[in-house]
């Protein structure tokens, strides 16, 4: 144990080394960027293991994303969880990091920790992917200040309570499978309609139930996947998905569907649908992708 974290401590060392050499600029070091070496160091110290992913901006040296995903294919972490291997704790330094945009800790066991609500203040990203990271208690309601994000990937592999109140008018990419969305309840449709330019929406797993509402007008103008299979609707096939022009995904499968498939699905440029294991859906394939 001991011969470990020394080891790693000569790594981190090297490694701060390394990033110094890549990240710095050439022609002048500013306090800006020592401050935000100095918060680099801080929370990497936090954490238990790195795979030496932190990019800096070239030219400035700002730290501009930090991927920290789990590199291991799912199949060995489910095989042996020692896999799982990134954890610790993860230290508000980060905000410090005032040009980061890319933020990924996917897939990794930061078990027993919730979500540090100075995630909030990440004001600049662009990217956030905390996807399976295992946080403990409920995701924060509010991700109120990330207003730039656009691509919010919150899905779970332990459910999570969530009520859904952000908004922003960048999101192209939201992923929530398997968080628990009882506490939105079947204004999901509403609350998502609220982003103009949502491209991909993945809301799978359990939490979501009851019938499928209509929006009182349809803006997902933008929208091309939606996934929301193994959830517990038992509704008509809401037909407002024949309005969303631009879909080429639907993925309904696992629920409680019943009633006839609304003809028009032709008339979208559909590449994908799946309506497998639903309760008594009804249609006449040839009428039902036929163009009029
Ligand atoms: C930084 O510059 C190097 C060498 O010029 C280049 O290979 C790399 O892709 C650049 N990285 C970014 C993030 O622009
Ligand atoms: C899991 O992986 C670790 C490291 O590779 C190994 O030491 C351990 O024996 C493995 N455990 C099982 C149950 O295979
Ligand atoms: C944990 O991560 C380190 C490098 O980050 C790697 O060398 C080691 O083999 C990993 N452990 C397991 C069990 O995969
Ligand atoms: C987030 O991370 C997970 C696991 O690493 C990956 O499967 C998923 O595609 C990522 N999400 C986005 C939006 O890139
Ligand atoms: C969010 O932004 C508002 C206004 O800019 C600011 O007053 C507030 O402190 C910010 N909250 C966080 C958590 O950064
Ligand atoms: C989801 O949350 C609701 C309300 O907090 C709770 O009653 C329900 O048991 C949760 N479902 C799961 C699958 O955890
Ligand atoms: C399905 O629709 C086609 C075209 O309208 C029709 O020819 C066919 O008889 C229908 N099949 C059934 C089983 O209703």
């Amino acid at each position: 144990m001991e011969r470990i974290s020394i080891l790693g401590f000569i790594l981190a060392i090297f490694y701060f080394i390394t990033i110094e050499l890549a990240c710095n600029a050439h022609t002048h070091i500013g306090n800006d960027i020592l401050s935000e070496q100095e918060a680099l160091i801080d929370f990497k110290g936090g954490l238990k293991d790195l795979n030496n992913r932190i990019t800096c901006e070239n030219g400035t040296g700002f730290v501009i994303s930090i991927n920290l995903h789990n590199p291991y294919p799912r199949e060995n972490v489910y095989e042996n969880w020692s896999y799982m291997n990134l954890s610790g704790e993860i230290r508000p330094s980060l905000v410090r990091l005032k040009s980061l945009k890319h933020l990924d800790l996917s897939f990794n066991s930061f078990k027993a920790i919730p979500i540090p609500q100075f995630f909030r203040s990440l004001k600049n990203l662009l990217y956030l992917n905390l996807s399976s990271v295992g946080f403990s208690e409920a995701i924060p309601s509010n991700f109120g200040n990330l207003s730039s994000l656009q691509y919010l990937d919150l899905s779970s592999e332990y459910p999570n309570d969530i009520n859904f109140g952000y908004s922003n008018d960048f999101l192209l990419y939201l992923g929530m499978d398997y968080v628990n969305l009882s506490l939105v309840g079947s204004q999901w449709v509403e609350v998502l309609n609220k982003l103009p330019i949502l491209t991909e929406l993945y809301l799978d797993g359990r939490s979501l139930f009851g019938f499928i509402l209509s929006p009182s007008f349809v803006i997902f103008t933008s929208l091309r996947v939606i996934s929301i299979s193994s959830n517990q609707f038992f509704s008509m096939f809401p037909k407002w998905l024949l309005n969303v022009n631009n879909l080429e995904s639907i993925d309904i499968s696992y629920n409680q569907l019943h009633g006839r498939i609304p003809l028009g699905l032709g008339e979208l440029h559909l590449q994908y649908i799946h309506l497998f294991e639903n309760h008594n859906l009804r249609g006449n394939i040839s009428q039902l992708l036929r163009k009029s």
